[in-house]
């Protein structure tokens, strides 16, 4: 396993990160927790979980708990072999406080994480969405409040773009606070719209942890043109937490497949390659429902995508618009 560091955190991460999201349902408790010990045994030291995922209970605004709650179980006896990175700010009920990135609510939900994750500190604490009402310096001020305590070592930004976090970086040098140190944003050949900012996050330290970059699945190979989605994944399980599959996605996904055969990759880690090869990638956060999916990301990570490969993807699944640099190309 090649670790790689997360921006200036100072910690070495595993290149894949084992996300959470799905614990509860559809992968219970005592499975979660046994997937969590395959990941420490292959060598992964870095997991994602996020006060509001509950598995496929999950609706805007339910109360969430449920994967930390397995997380904090499954890491009893072996809390140091993993970094843990935890989520604030999703709603968590109907009331005005019970959302978004004030003080009260931050510090309320980050006690709940510590109590529900049987840990006196998160290694690593992510802001989940902005909140467009509370002004950045107040929620920065609250978790440098958190990182005082020693309840917090780090902190990082989600679904933010770069000039959100150029703005916390400014604040963070004046008020001579922790700075933000990562960013995770979906990132995939399939979804590309955040991938300019990488070249920010580079420059400045941030390590990035882009999540769904299998798009849910899809791009694993397991959906066939013309065939039911196999039974137990998430395109029969949970189909509105996969995108559609139309003819012009089966298209796109058979392109892909057909480019990765040419250096006899499997889609998986094809994709989670591609990922992996971009610029200011610390990690991959990706979602796992049994043990061979976790062994399949490890192995990605050890994939490396030929040069050529990278513009042929690019006409298949065109990057974001980026203006032409006429100075140096
Ligand atoms: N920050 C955010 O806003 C945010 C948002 C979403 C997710 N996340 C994080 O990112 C993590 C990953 O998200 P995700 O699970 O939606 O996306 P994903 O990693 O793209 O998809 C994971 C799903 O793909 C299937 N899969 C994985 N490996 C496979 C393999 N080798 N062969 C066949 N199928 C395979 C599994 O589903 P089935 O077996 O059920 O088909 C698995 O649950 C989450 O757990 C969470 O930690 C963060």
């Amino acid at each position: 396993m090649q670790y790689r560091t997360l921006g200036t955190s100072g910690l070495s991460v595993s290149p894949v990160c084992l996300g959470t999201m799905t614990f509860g349902i559809p992968v219970a408790e005592n499975d979660a927790i046994r997937l969590v010990h395959t990941a420490i045994d292959l060598g992964i030291n870095f997991i994602d979980t996020a006060n509001v995922y509950e598995g496929y209970s999950r609706y805007l605004g339910s109360a969430g708990g449920v994967a930390e709650l397995i997380v904090g179980k499954a890491l009893r006896d072996r809390r140091d072999r993993m970094i843990i990175t935890t989520k604030v700010g999703a709603p968590v009920g109907p009331g005005p406080q019970d959302r978004g990135l004030s003080p009260v609510h931050v510090l309320r939900e980050l006690d709940r994480s510590l109590r529900r994750l049987h840990t006196d500190f998160i290694d690593h604490y992510v802001i989940h969405w902005p909140d467009k009402i509370v002004p950045l310096k107040t929620t920065l001020a609250a978790l440098e409040t958190a990182w005082r305590q020693g309840k917090i070592r780090s902190f990082g930004v989600s679904n933010h773009a770069a000039w959100q976090i150029c703005e916390l970086l400014w604040i963070a040098e004046r008020r001579g606070g922790p700075p933000v140190v990562s960013s995770q944003i979906p990132l995939s050949l399939l979804r590309r719209e955040f991938q300019n900012d990488l070249a920010f996050c580079l420059k400045h330290g941030i390590g990035v942890t882009p999540y769904q970059s299998l798009q849910g699945g899809l791009l694993t190979g397991k959906y066939r043109r013309g065939k039911a989605p196999p039974e137990g994944s998430r395109a029969a399980e949970k189909p509105d937490w996969v995108w559609k599959l139309d003819s012009a996605m089966y298209d796109r996904l058979e392109a892909i497949a057909a480019l990765g055969g040419q250096i006899s990759a499997p889609m998986t880690h094809y994709a989670l390659a591609w990922t992996l090869a971009q610029p200011a990638v610390s990690s991959v956060v990706v979602g796992a429902t049994r043990a061979e999916q976790i062994r399949d990301a490890v192995a990605a990570s050890e994939l490396t995508i030929p040069a050529d490969h990278f513009s042929q993807l690019d006409a298949l699944c065109p990057p974001p618009w980026r203006q032409p640099d006429p100075v140096r190309g």
